[in-house]
């Protein structure tokens, strides 16, 4: 008996970064995502013996995943489970895989065991996990903000489509996590206190861009967050550079097309891979500029998508 569910990764437009000094992996500032819809991560649990957690072919003793079992388990009966994981793009690389991992984990832990969650419930469950995998389990755009840190949806995928383009730029896994990144970062940037006092004005900002669907004003205010975040990781000691060349590169085409008239804006996480978020008639323009930039080895493309579901399986209880 097992349960399967699928979870599609998120960008945050507006970008947290930074968690809170207390229990619960809450964040320090609110965002807003977009839910992708190719880029996927299908996780099936099945009772066991003890826990064990497979991702793509290859059991992995992941701290994150186990700490975040235990914590779910101080609130609901959940057996020793294997959890078989799996990715259809590059993982720990800036792009959020743990978002879509933890997401789809939540669900089928949810239905596996018949926790009977709300949304809501399930979107916390993720979050204790991480952060941005609250915000996964909703699809189209998303908001994560206090003082309830739940993740809400706010606009649904079909009502502004948009199209994305991630240009790899370098594979393997980030040299500093994301969870140890932001703690170097609160602990150690002279900006962190400014970031945190001006993140509820972006927010704001940033909602009513997407409300009234202004495509040029949401343009500017994601690589404005995106520029901030990077520049208070740049000024966390010991720096956080998650860059590389082509990483600038592609930032400086980006800026290019959209110096033309091109609707286009650009987006980097904790990593060195880059976002192109276009309206759907830039498509073949942008990603035909992505190409031709040195050293860009493969381009993903996707569309805004749907939160985490089931995919197989019957629910039960434990
Ligand atoms: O919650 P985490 O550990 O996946 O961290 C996410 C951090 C960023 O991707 C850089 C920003 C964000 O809001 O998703």
């Amino acid at each position: 008996m097992q349960t399967t569910a699928v979870a599609h990764p998120n960008i945050a437009l507006l970008k947290y970064w930074g968690k809170q000094d207390a229990p619960g992996n809450l964040p320090a500032t609110p965002s807003l995502s977009i839910t992708l819809d190719s880029l996927t991560t299908t996780t099936t649990v099945a009772e066991a013996d003890f826990d064990q957690f497979r991702l793509n072919g290859q059991v992995v003793a992941d701290a994150k995943v186990l700490r975040t079992l235990a914590s779910w388990r101080r609130h609901h009966p959940i057996p020793p489970l294997t959890i078989t994981s799996h990715n259809n793009f590059p993982t720990a690389a800036g792009l959020a895989s743990s978002a879509s991992g933890f997401a789809a984990l939540a669900t089928a832990v949810d239905a596996h065991c018949g926790l009977d969650l709300t949304q809501v419930e399930r979107s916390e469950l993720a979050r204790r996990g991480s952060a941005s995998a609250a915000r996964s389990i909703h699809g189209g755009f998303v908001i994560l903000r206090g003082p309830d840190w739940q993740a809400q949806p706010l606009l649904p995928e079909a009502a502004w489509p948009l199209q994305v383009f991630v240009a790899i730029t370098a594979a393997g896994p980030k040299a500093v996590s994301s969870t140890a990144g932001m703690e170097r970062s609160r602990t150690s940037s002279p900006y962190f206190d400014a970031w945190v006092a001006s993140a509820e004005v972006d927010f704001a900002a940033m909602r009513q861009a997407v409300c009234a669907r202004d495509f040029n004003a949401l343009a500017d205010l994601a690589e404005a967050s995106c520029l901030k975040m990077h520049a208070l990781m740049l000024s966390s000691h010991p720096p956080l550079l998650y860059w590389n060349g082509v990483t600038v590169e592609c930032l400086q085409v980006i800026r290019a097309l959209r110096e033309d008239g091109c609707q286009v804006f650009a987006t980097v996480d904790a990593g060195p891979q880059v976002k192109a978020v276009c309206k759907l008639d830039e498509a073949k323009r942008v990603e035909g500029a992505l190409g031709q930039v040195a050293g860009v080895g493969r381009i993903l493309r996707a569309g805004l998508g749907p939160g985490a579901a089931l995919r197989q399986g019957r629910p039960r209880s434990c």
